[in-house]
């Protein structure tokens, strides 16, 4: 099943709705397996074990704060609307999955990672170790050029490794996940040769605000929270015998560097973007891999 084919690249119906975006991030998810396969293969002893304690914490919750019955089916109303939105992958990677990859990631030496949201797509069109991702006529944004090498831990570049691309463009909307954007628009797969080194036209994402109009908007706006992650790009780096790294990389200065509400920056995914004389934005940024 294509899950793009009636609503993102469709240009008919333009709006982009929270329910058409959490659709395709359900439908995303459904096309990968392995997630069905780690429910089925995660021992009882755990499920019991996590299940337990995650369904204690709620309780100690309502007699912390004396929970009411109205709460209660506030919260049962809510839930229902998540999954009749598909926002169950935007909540998780919202609120729940920068502390995953805390945990998951504690022991690397090798660059920093961070959340892989909701909105990754693989197959992402191969574009050598130097190229421009796809792009519409007149894209609009800042061009951006962004340069940088592949290495393992002790500095040697890793030949053959990949770095996958993906990012919002210049409206904050995702190519699949937002109607009307073709396919593969500002998603690509760089692969580096024996130096390792990469080079990337694309263009300089803007500030990306979860959909407000579904039932995790609703939250924000009952909570009278704000619904911003500051500007960033997604890559997914992989290497034979390394560890793959899933990041984002943020541009210093946005408003919402500090407030991210996925709580997903870190200093040392910050870019350092230069200027340049013809309007362009230069940035050098490599990744060191750790051995698996
Ligand atoms: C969400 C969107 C993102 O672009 C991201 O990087 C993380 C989370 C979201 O809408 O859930
Ligand atoms: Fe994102």
């Amino acid at each position: 099943m294509s899950i793009t084919a009636d609503i993102s690249t469709s240009a008919a119906d333009a709006t982009p709705t929270a329910a058409a975006s959490g659709a395709n991030a359900t439908a995303r998810f459904h096309t990968d397996k392995s997630p069905y396969a780690a429910a089925r293969d995660t021992p009882q002893e755990r499920v019991s074990l996590l299940a337990r304690e995650v369904i204690e914490a709620v309780h100690d919750t309502i007699r912390r704060h004396q929970v009411t019955y109205d709460e209660y089916n506030a919260l049962k109303a809510w839930m229902i609307q998540v999954g009749e939105d598909g926002e169950w992958p935007l909540f998780l990677d919202v609120w729940i999955e920068h502390v995953v990859e805390q945990v998951a990631n504690a022991s690397r030496v090798g660059s920093k990672g961070s959340i892989e949201g909701p909105y990754y797509a693989p197959g992402a069109p191969e574009l050598g170790a130097d190229g421009a991702v796809p792009m519409r006529d007149e894209e609009p944004g800042t061009q951006l050029v962004w340069q940088g090498t592949i290495t393992s831990v002790d500095g040697q570049p890793l030949d053959g490794a990949t770095l996958e691309l993906w990012q919002a463009d210049d409206n904050g909307y995702y190519s699949q996940f937002a109607p009307g954007i073709p396919q593969w628009n500002l998603r690509g797969t760089f692969t580096v040769g024996a130096d390792g080194a990469f080079r990337i036209r694309t263009i300089r994402p803007a500030p990306y605000q979860i959909p407000t109009d579904g039932a995790c908007g609703k939250l924000i706006a009952a909570a009278g929270w704000h619904a911003w992650r500051p500007a960033h790009l997604h890559v997914k780096v992989s290497a034979p015998g390394h560890l793959p790294l899933t990041a984002q990389l943020y541009f210093p200065g946005d408003p919402h560097n500090d407030d991210d509400i996925a709580a997903a920056v870190k200093p040392e995914l910050m870019l350092e973007p230069v200027p340049q004389p013809d309007g362009t934005v230069q940035v050098d940024y490599g990744f060191v891999l750790d051995p698996a």
